[in-house]
């Protein structure tokens, strides 16, 4: 059949099973020899690179399905989706073809409407709540939060921001401004925030900072803390509340379901817009295509990445409609943003969702990977929290499950090992984060946690702890 992306083949569910037989495939103890020879050789030049790939210096050259290729032909079981990116798995036929097309037809023509352009816009519309629907496209999540931030002073004409700590959102001036700015290894940019951007603690409900009387975390003072900071904080100006729907880069800590409901009823009551950065939540990472649709909660404002385009750099900004004047006065156009590859990859992405169900399958494999995170909890004296929904997971190490101090040697240990027995993934210090493909089966995530598990358990004996 003939459409927007092309001349499509219909694409069987299936279709990355083969690719996964009998993974993890390891022949070589990595990172092997071809790999380091070639890293050292690019990093001769290539510098700056995350701790991720400085922990575990591997080489990749191919990734299919669910399945990464190293140069020495080791095959491991992704558990990163790139870094929460490539969620239909590397290289979808579906996607990669509908690039393509468009790759040989028309790569670029700045931001005029596209056949599938429209056709994309509609999608979105479809599947997003109702009213988020004034949209501008980009090709990075930082580019699409900048131009959120721009947007909301321009509905507001206010300039101040509150965001919450351990919350990420990118890597300009005005992203690191909503985050921890004295992370070594991230960003260390000083002296200090940009003007008008505050950060107020996010409830975390392993590391609780204001309890009830029973010791369960009380989002009632979060909330009221944050009116107090409105009123004494801030000079009157605030535009919006800038969160991340559940953490990534934090750790996968989602806040309790009655937090974000809360928050939305405070910025009614101050007249304050609610952005909801979903660049790594968002798109069926967690079960629904926002994050923030598990408490029925419309923002005013959302921005898309990572899984939106599966791998494919392209992002979006979307503002309710009754703000829609506002993209008029930010000039929000960009030279990349919205092209027609890009187009087509989101397109692609939503329709695989659609016709894979993969919402489905990301809430009921999750919550098995939930249960079995829960027994590993009880089982290991190092793992004090597991948490997480759908493909968003994490599993927290402590060296006290009394103390709670976060177990940072421990961390890095067994992502190397887990690493080494063919588990392709992202550390965070003492949080072990996991983000699959959103295609993966039960079988391949209970993999994925046996080497998660094994690892554990290597470096529960090394500390004395077994
Ligand atoms: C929540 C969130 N927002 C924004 C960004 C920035 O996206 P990008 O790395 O595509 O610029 C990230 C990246 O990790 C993120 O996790």
């Amino acid at each position: 059949m003939q459409n927007v992306l092309g001349p499509q083949q219909p694409v069987n569910k299936d279709w990355w099973r083969l690719s996964a037989e009998g993974l993890p495939k390891i022949n070589t103890v990595p990172p092997g020899p071809k790999s380091q020879e070639m890293h050292a050789s690019t990093a001769r030049f290539m510098k700056g690179l995350s701790s991720q790939v400085k922990l575990f210096p591997v080489s990749f050259e191919e990734g299919y399905g669910v399945m990464l290729k190293d140069v020495d032909g080791n095959e491991y079981l992704d558990f990163s989706s790139g870094i929460y990116v490539t969620s239909l798995g590397h290289c979808h036929p579906k996607i990669s073809d509908a690039v393509a097309y468009w790759a040989k037809k028309l790569m670029n023509a700045h931001d005029f409407t596209t056949p599938v352009k429209e056709k994309l816009m509609e999608k979105m519309a479809d599947v997003l709540p109702p009213g988020l629907n004034a949209i501008q496209m980009y090709s990075d999540g930082t580019s699409a939060v900048e131009a959120a931030i721009r947007a909301a002073r321009a509905i507001t004409n206010k300039h101040e921001f509150i965001a919450g700590f351990r919350d990420f959102h990118g890597k300009s001036m005005a992203a690191v401004s909503c985050a921890q700015m004295i992370r070594g290894d991230v960003h260390s940019y000083g002296p200090t925030r940009a003007p008008g951007f505050y950060m107020v603690p996010k409830p975390d409900p392993y590391r609780p900072l204001w309890t009830k009387a029973d010791g369960t975390i009380d989002t009632d003072k979060y909330i009221s803390f944050y009116e107090q900071f409105i009123q004494e904080g801030t000079v009157g100006n605030l535009a919006a509340f800038v969160f991340e729907p559940a953490q990534g880069w934090g750790g996968s800590i989602f806040p309790p379901d009655d937090f974000y409901p809360k928050v939305k009823k405070l910025c009614e009551k101050y007249k304050v817009l609610f952005y909801d950065d979903e660049v790594l939540a968002g798109m069926g990472r967690t079960g629904e295509y926002l994050c923030m649709n598990h408490w029925d909660v419309v923002p005013d404002i959302i921005t898309l990445g990572k899984s939106f385009g599966n791998g494919f750099p392209v992002t979006a900004m979307v503002i309710k409609e009754e703000y829609a004047e506002a993209l008029e006065k930010i000039s929000a156009s960009s030279s990349y943003g919205g092209n027609p590859m890009a187009c087509a990859a989101a397109l692609a992405s939503i329709e695989v969702i659609e016709e894979e169900d993969i919402l489905e399958n990301v809430r009921t494999v999750g919550a098995a990977a939930m249960k079995r995170m829960e027994k590993m909890k009880e089982e290991h004296p190092i793992i004090g929290d597991v948490k997480g929904k759908g493909f968003l997971l994490g599993i927290e190490l402590v060296k006290d499950k009394n103390t709670k101090e976060p177990f940072d040697e421990a961390g890095k240990l067994v992502y190397q090992k887990a690493f080494k027995k063919g588990l392709a993934w992202i550390p965070a210090g003492h949080i072990l984060r996991m983000s699959p493909p959103l295609i993966m089966d039960e079988k391949h995530v209970m993999l994925g946690l046996d080497m998660i598990e094994d690892a554990i358990t290597e470096v529960e004996k090394e500390f004395g702890y077994q």
